[in-house]
């Protein structure tokens, strides 16, 4: 076994003399080892250089231009964003009722289908009034003409606006976006939309604002064009909680964290799973092994040389 491995570690070293000495045929002469080394050192001041102009870079981005880039929203405790927790479906059905009757005039929630809601935040006979409330086109009928029809839980939400010309001639030139992936669509999150909606204020001392757009610290730049639209006591809840704006903002943008990632409950259950079965088959697999193992790690080896024959 011993002899059999030195052999083949000389093997190996004889093989790589073998590929080195012919590489150096092709390098053929001096010159051209050196031109190699040369290469290598002009390749390693570019990377040097290179790293050395991003960590600048990236260094310069880090204290840049507040009023451009937003006033940095603070981190806030989120429940759901803790590794074991689950959303806040009460907020979320507070958060629905918000966007329904405050940003559902501006902005389009297409991602989220009325079905979506049946077992998160409603029941599924809530969910049919709620959807059969809106009128929604269809067809071709057996005659060829599209017709309206009250809305089934398997539509899509209603958009505010027929396309985004409209959107934005009701808006003064600006577009509300879509509002199902804008938690995730934001540097920041949740922390962002919250810090947006509750952030607006009269601009500081020197700062224009142009007619129809609002100061807002936490939008890039500082002037936004959608203006406060949260005010205490604008919607009345129906589990009691007092409608305060940053009860009212808390809870739309839990019930946009879900709308941006509706599978968030099922994901955290399924990793709890994961991890406990993948905890139970490693201490497993540890046992069997040493099991299987015991045997040999814990035989003893003897030598008896042989006892020299005397002559
Ligand atoms: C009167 C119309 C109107 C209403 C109501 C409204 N918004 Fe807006 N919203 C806008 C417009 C317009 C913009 C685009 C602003 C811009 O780009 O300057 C916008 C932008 C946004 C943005 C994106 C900001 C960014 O970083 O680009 C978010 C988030 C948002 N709105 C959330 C909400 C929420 C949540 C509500 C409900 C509580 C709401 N809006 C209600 C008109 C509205």
């Amino acid at each position: 076994m011993l002899r059999f491995s030195v052999r083949s570690t000389r093997q190996a070293v004889q093989r790589l003399a073998v590929q080195q000495a012919r590489h150096q045929s092709t390098n053929s002469t001096a010159a051209g080892s050196s031109m190699s080394i040369k290469n290598m050192s002009l390749t390693a001041a570019a990377g040097v250089a290179t790293v050395g102009a991003i960590t600048y870079l990236s260094m310069e981005s880090v204290d840049a231009n507040m009023a451009a880039d937003g006033l940095h929203p603070p981190v806030y405790p989120w429940d759901h964003k803790k590794n074991l927790a689950t959303f806040d479906h009460a907020a979320i059905r507070r958060g629905y009722q918000v966007y329904k009757e405050v940003c559902a005039a501006c902005h389009s929630l297409d991602r989220i289908a009325w079905r979506n809601l049946i077992g998160v935040s409603h029941t599924e006979a809530e969910v049919k009034t709620m959807a059969e409330e809106f009128e929604y086109q269809d067809g071709p009928n057996d005659v060829g003409d599209m017709f309206q029809r009250p809305g089934k839980p398997s539509d899509y939400m209603p958009r505010p606006y027929a396309n985004d010309e409209q959107a934005r001639a009701g808006n003064a030139g600006a577009l509300p976006p879509d509002l199902s992936l804008m938690i995730k669509a934001r540097h920041g999150g949740a922390d962002y939309v919250f810090s947006l909606l509750t952030g607006y204020q009269d601009p500081p001392a020197g700062v224009e604002i142009r007619e129809g757009l609002n100061f807002n610290p936490y939008f890039p730049g500082g002037a936004i064009g959608m203006a406060r639209v949260l005010y205490d006591g604008l919607v009345e809840y129906e589990d009691g909680t007092p409608a305060t704006t940053s009860q009212m903002a808390k809870d739309v943008t839990i019930f946009l964290s879900w709308a941006a990632e509706p599978e968030m409950d099922e994901r955290k259950k399924m990793g709890m799973k994961a991890v406990t079965l993948l905890v139970i088959l490693t201490g497993l697999s540890v046992y069997l092994k040493r099991h299987k193992w015991a045997a040999l790690k814990t035989r003893k080896i003897l030598y008896n040389p042989p006892t020299p024959k005397k002559h």
